[in-house]
């Protein structure tokens, strides 16, 4: 038996945990808190995924053989080195390598002094924003302004003025909307260009890239609306340069952090604009993405779990991953209110009539009374895998059709052509 406790309550913690089990008889899952989805493959302990100490604790006491660390937050808390002073494999950064997510400023740093191509940027505090504010006005207001620590996946804002810039800027140095997060702000000009996630494991030196990704963070169709976590995800985008992302971004970050001190084992993330004068990074995240974990993974045509074992002792093999052929779209189901708030306990009906062979990633469920209740924002996710982006498609949809909960929404055009240009390698 090998015993894999994964840490996070969310889809992507139900997607890690289904894809290390997956085909296999010899693997016990604990997942901390976990939701009413990884309850029906897991043993879920109740405990708060950023409490390092707690978790080292429940590895310890059940033996744990691996720890894999889902969510940013419990990375930036230090699960990691906590699991590493027991003794405990994990895979997942330290918080110091972490801090490539944590920290927007640092991951900027550190791309300029390791090559790696990125929008050109400052950054500033409430006692230090005039290189901010000159920033602005240099670029006419055209910028992106981040609050610099983890906010959620909510602390950007896209300008196109220098009212709503320095607005922005305002709403983290003065206002505190993001609260600590935003006590530094970074801002960056505004790239244009299709987006694309390139997510690889590592080991702190070898670099293994997993099949390429986009999802959809704005919360209505045709990408309007608010922000959100994220309401879908496609893979592949096969029109994506992935070598070269390996070469110019992903094995140099690697490098640049190991070079530190602080390597980086686990799941590195680059959010990545093909601009017209080649990909650059938005971003790094230290962690699976949500939702791309639940299209990613279900591509992926070689074992998880002996994958993150490496990251987690060393011996990575470099390269590609190997990939199932065809492509997966995930739709994710919204309760009323999200992203602003989110109606929760409402009943869930529908799941036993959706196929089998489509993947239900559960988020904010819980058990209740025998079936299962709303608990958050982002309920359930609905992941199809066929031979062609429509077919995967139209089986998300009428799936995720079939399930039913009040004030239940979903955006209509993950996976559509034209909101996925590179997917159908334009
Ligand atoms: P981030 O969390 O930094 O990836 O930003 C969230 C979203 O904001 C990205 O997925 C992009 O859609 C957008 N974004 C971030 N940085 C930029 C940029 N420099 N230019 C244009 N859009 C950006
Ligand atoms: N889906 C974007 C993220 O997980 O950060």
């Amino acid at each position: 038996m090998t015993r894999v406790l994964i840490v996070g309550g969310g889809g992507r913690e139900h997607a890690l945990g289904w894809a290390c089990a997956r085909g296999r008889d010899d693997v016990e899952l604990i997942v901390a808190p976990g939701n009413g989805g990884t309850a029906r493959i897991a043993e879920n302990v109740s405990l708060d995924a950023t409490d390092a100490a707690a978790v080292a604790r429940l590895a310890r006491e059940r033996a744990a053989d691996l720890v894999v660390i889902g969510p940013d937050a419990a990375a930036a808390a230090g699960v990691a080195d906590a699991c590493f002073d027991s003794g405990i494999a994990v895979f997942g950064p330290t918080a110091a390598a972490a801090h490539i997510e944590s920290s927007k400023s640092f991951a900027k740093a550190l791309m300029d002094d390791a090559g790696i191509p990125t929008a050109r940027w400052a950054s500033g505090s409430a006692s230090d924003r005039g290189r901010v504010d000159a920033f602005i006005d240099e670029h006419n207001g055209r910028c992106v302004v981040k609050a610099d620590g983890l906010a959620l996946g909510k602390g950007v804002v896209v300008c196109e003025s220098v009212e709503a810039a320095r607005g922005a800027v305002d709403a983290c140095l003065q206002e505190a909307r993001f609260g600590a997060a935003g006590d530094r702000v970074v801002v960056e000009e505004l790239l244009a260009g299709d987006e694309v996630s390139v997510l690889c494991v590592t080991d702190g030196r070898n670099v293994r890239v997993l099949p390429t990704s986009r999802d959809h963070k704005r919360a209505h169709d045709g990408d309007t609306g608010p922000n959100t976590g994220g309401m879908g995800a496609v893979a592949p985008m096969p029109a994506a340069p992935v070598d070269l992302i390996v070469r110019r971004v992903l094995q140099p970050c690697v490098d640049a952090l190991r070079e530190r001190g602080t390597p980086f084992a686990g799941c590195l993330y680059a959010g990545i604009m093909l601009t017209d004068s080649g990909p650059q990074v938005l971003e790094f995240n230290a962690r699976f993405g949500d939702p791309e974990a639940q299209v990613v993974l279900p591509l992926l045509g070689e074992p998880a779990l002996p994958l993150f074992e490496a990251c987690a002792r060393g011996g990575v093999q470099p390269g590609t991953a190997v990939s199932r052929t065809g492509c997966a779209v995930g739709v994710v189901a919204a309760s009323a209110g999200y992203p602003a708030s989110a109606r929760t306990g409402e009943v869930i009906a529908g799941l036993e009539d959706v196929a089998d062979d489509v993947l239900c990633f559960h988020a904010g469920t819980r058990e209740h009374g025998g079936g299962l209740v709303t608990s958050g924002g982002r309920v359930l996710c609905l992941t199809a895998v066929a031979d062609d982006l429509a077919s995967a498609r139209e089986c998300a949809y009428a799936n995720i059709s079939r399930v039913r909960f009040d004030g239940m929404w979903y955006r209509a055009d993950i996976g559509a052509v034209g909101a996925t240009a590179l997917a159908i390698g334009r």
